[in-house]
């Protein structure tokens, strides 16, 4: 039988409902009350006109917020690069090319260390309140590699993504045009039943805009939905091409001209930024500000990997984002729920509205503003994933 339970004494409820509380996008509610009927939020509102139900938990006076959507991580590999982070941080500038590192070590591996490595992570992750996550191949590149880190990473999430073309594979290193044949046609015949979402890398030293239409195009026949790698290290054709395509997603979003901002203001794809890349490769951020004013959707992501973004945490993403890329800490954690939400093109996560899943963070805080203005503090102290209290 379902049971009903009620978290009241919250000081800050985050909804990101603005019909709700104070009528901002993240619809705060002070002194609040949330009820979970099964995995589902039943009822929101002011804690003391809480219904009775049959178990009830006091928030003590903390925060509670949707958990938080990571829509871009990269969390099936073996191995680590730390002595590429090493050499980094030592003045090396990062390059696509460490990516054949982990291809190697993932290849390597036998599935049940692939496995481990991935669900030590989402313990990482779910610890830090991330109660959704997006992940993807890409470190395989053959057909075998390729097709069984989807259905490894399809045993944890439904939000897999097919990347084949993450790069192009160091067999086909001189025939790039094969790699191309091979990612549209077995490799994608062996994925696409493990995968939602393609992706590919659109970048000098990965995919150019061509072969990115290419591979996404070919992706989209199968019945898989696009999302892009797009305008990272350089400038490029990645956005405007997520955009005509209507990828959900355009990725990073690190080097934008007039004509890419407005094409995602202007679109339905999200601009999904990934700042864990630019302080772990020491690049310079993208910018939050201009996104935001021109009225671009905007999500926040860690993009966990190996090479270029090793943290699982979206606090730590959020708090970046505040003080480096002049998000206010309103935006950032709207980018981290309700944005990467809406990058899955999902809504039955992100928000608190009744019915939607009861997928909730408590904070040992009085406000979601601490996650910024507490950086590496570790304030989750509770996490409810589909109504179960899981931290
Ligand atoms: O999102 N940009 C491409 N892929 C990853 C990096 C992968 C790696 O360095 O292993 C990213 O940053
Ligand atoms: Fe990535």
């Amino acid at each position: 039988m379902m049971s009903s339970t009620v978290i009241t004494n919250i000081a800050t409820l985050v909804t990101n409902d603005p019909s709700l509380g104070d009528g901002s996008p993240l619809g705060l509610i002070q002194d609040a009350a949330v009820v979970i009927d099964g995995d589902r939020v039943a009822w929101t509102g002011e804690s003391s006109k809480a219904p009775a139900t049959d178990n009830r938990v006091d928030a003590g006076g903390r925060a509670v917020l949707p958990g938080f959507v990571d829509s871009h991580s990269h969390l099936v590999f073996a191995g680590d690069r730390t002595q590429e982070f090493n050499a980094r941080m030592s003045g090396r500038s990062y390059s696509a090319g460490g990516i054949r590192t982990t291809v190697a070590a993932t290849r390597a591996a036998t599935d049940a260390e692939l496995e481990s490595n991935l669900t030590r992570y989402l313990a990482e992750a779910l610890r830090q309140g991330t109660t959704t996550f997006e992940t993807k191949s890409g470190y395989g590149l053959t057909v075998e590699d390729e097709s069984r880190a989807l259905r490894i990473a399809a045993r944890h999430t439904d939000e897999v993504t097919y990347l084949g073309a993450h790069i192009v594979s160091p067999d086909y290193a001189d025939d790039p045009a094969a790699y191309v044949a091979l990612v549209t046609g077995e490799m994608l015949d062996a994925c696409a039943p493990h995968a939602r979402w393609i992706d590919v890398f659109c970048e000098k030293g990965a995919f150019d805009g061509d072969q990115a239409r290419t591979i996404l195009t070919a992706g989209m026949a199968k019945g898989l939905h696009p999302r892009v790698h797009a305008n990272q290290l350089s400038y490029g054709p990645g956005v405007q091409l997520a955009v005509e395509l209507d990828a959900a997603s355009a990725d990073h979003c690190t080097h934008l001209t007039d004509a890419d901002v407005d094409a995602l203001a202007n679109g339905n794809t999200v601009a999904t930024l990934l700042p864990g890349a630019e302080f772990s490769t020491r690049a310079e951020w993208p910018n939050a500000r201009r996104l935001l004013d021109a009225g671009a959707t905007v999500a926040l992501s860690t993009d966990c990997n190996p090479g270029s973004s090793f943290t699982s945490s979206v606090p730590f993403c959020i708090a970046l984002a505040v003080r480096d890329m002049r998000m206010t800490p309103d935006e950032a954690v709207w980018s981290a729920t309700a944005g990467g939400a809406a990058a899955l093109r999902r809504t039955d996560i992100g928000h608190l509205r009744p019915g939607a899943y009861a997928d909730l963070t408590l904070l040992d805080a009085p406000s979601h503003v601490h996650l910024a203005y507490r950086p590496g503090v570790p304030l989750v102290s509770g996490v409810w994933r589909r109504g179960e209290r899981v931290v």
